[in-house]
């Protein structure tokens, strides 16, 4: 009992002190500030982020319930679908693209591989919409939503509003993928001063990733995100040119951060290069970069320190 009342005082104070706790989207200092941190109409809390995972898992949001955003984006591989070039949406059917993985996308300035969604929020209506993903209109979803109460009560407790409209889902499911950060590679501990994190062999890796990648993934995420061509053989895809109608345009894409890229495999929009090495080996050849295969596994050795 005296241990009890002993206990009550620290459990109080740390009930006052829990709200000044919310989580913030943020990183280490060279990665800079992130683009998005939770937008300006609601408040992004442990609460709505919570409600983002449910509904990012949740397979009832698809037309037939087979289908949530976790069977394409898997936690486990920095959510991409590791293994699957094209990944199975309704009824088995392959998607367009190879899925990307989510990561740190607070700090990417736009969505999808042409290029087109502005905002982590829209980018939940491309999904839904799909008619290999989710087969579904946004709206009809929420109206869903609203009739189910354990959904009307999750809503309630996080945003104080029990009415769920069609922004209150984007949101949260925005909060939830802007939460899903990640600094924790050996790459980001030498970035923060730590010599030692990267081997010789690595730190050769790179040197030359430094000569021959950086011009497209450069910086913090390892993407300029300008929207470009690499040229390497792949599956025929108009990319950009969806958008602009631009013949030069074609086969441009979203330059791809390569964070976690280890795990990420297979690789291109089209997932059609299993391995880094085969990538490499392309690379080596389209661009001529004439890498001996000691530079080209130095090469590897620092991608593999992105995860
Ligand atoms: C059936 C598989 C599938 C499902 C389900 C799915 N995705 Fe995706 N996702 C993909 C593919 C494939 C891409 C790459 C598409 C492209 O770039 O055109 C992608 C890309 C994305 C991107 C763009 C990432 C970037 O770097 O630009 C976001 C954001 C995203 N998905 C979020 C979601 C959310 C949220 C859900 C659930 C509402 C979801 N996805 C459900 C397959 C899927
Ligand atoms: C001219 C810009 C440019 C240069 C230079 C460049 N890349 Fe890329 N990289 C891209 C683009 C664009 C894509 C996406 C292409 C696609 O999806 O078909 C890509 C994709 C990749 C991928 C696959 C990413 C994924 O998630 O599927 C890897 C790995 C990669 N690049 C590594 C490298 C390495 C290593 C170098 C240096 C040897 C390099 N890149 C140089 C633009 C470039």
């Amino acid at each position: 009992m005296v241990r009890f009342l002993l206990l009550l005082p620290a459990l109080l104070l740390w009930q006052c002190t829990a709200p000044s706790e919310q989580p913030r989207i943020s990183g280490p200092n060279y990665a800079g500030e992130p683009i998005y941190t939770g937008g300006d109409r609601y408040a992004l809390t442990q609460g709505t982020i919570d409600l983002g995972s449910k509904l990012f898992n949740d397979p009832r949001l698809s037309i037939d319930s087979s289908i949530s955003c976790a069977s394409c984006h898997k936690a486990e591989a920095y959510f991409s679908d590791p293994g699957k070039a094209k990944s199975a949406g309704l009824n088995g059917h392959p998607t367009e693209r190879n899925a990307s993985a989510l990561n740190n996308l607070a700090w990417h300035p736009y969505f999808f591989a042409e290029g087109g969604v502005r905002t982590l929020e829209l980018s939940t209506f491309v999904p839904i919409n799909n008619r290999h993903e989710f087969g579904r209109e946004l709206h009809d979803v929420v109206v869903s939503l609203n009739g189910d109460l354990e959904y009307k009560h999750a809503f309630e407790q996080a945003f104080s509003q029990s009415d769920i409209t069609d922004a209150l889902f984007v949101t949260a499911i925005g909060h939830y993928m802007a939460s899903l950060t990640n600094y924790n590679s050996p790459y980001d501990r030498f970035l923060s001063g730590d010599s030692s994190a990267l081997t010789q062999h690595e730190i050769d890796g790179l040197d030359l990733f430094n000569i021959h990648c950086i011009a497209c993934h450069d910086g913090a995420q390892l993407s300029t995100f300008e929207i470009a061509s690499n040229n390497l053989p792949t599956d025929a895809d108009y990319g950009r040119m969806k958008i602009t109608n631009n013949p030069k345009d074609s086969g441009a894409f979203k330059i791809p951060s390569l964070r976690g890229i280890a795990l990420t495999y297979p690789y291109m929009h089209d997932g059609s290069y299993a391995t880094l090495d085969t990538v490499l080996a392309a690379y080596n050849s389209v661009r001529q970069l004439d890498l001996s295969q000691r530079e080209l596994d130095q090469l590897k050795a620092f991608l593999n320190t992105l995860h």
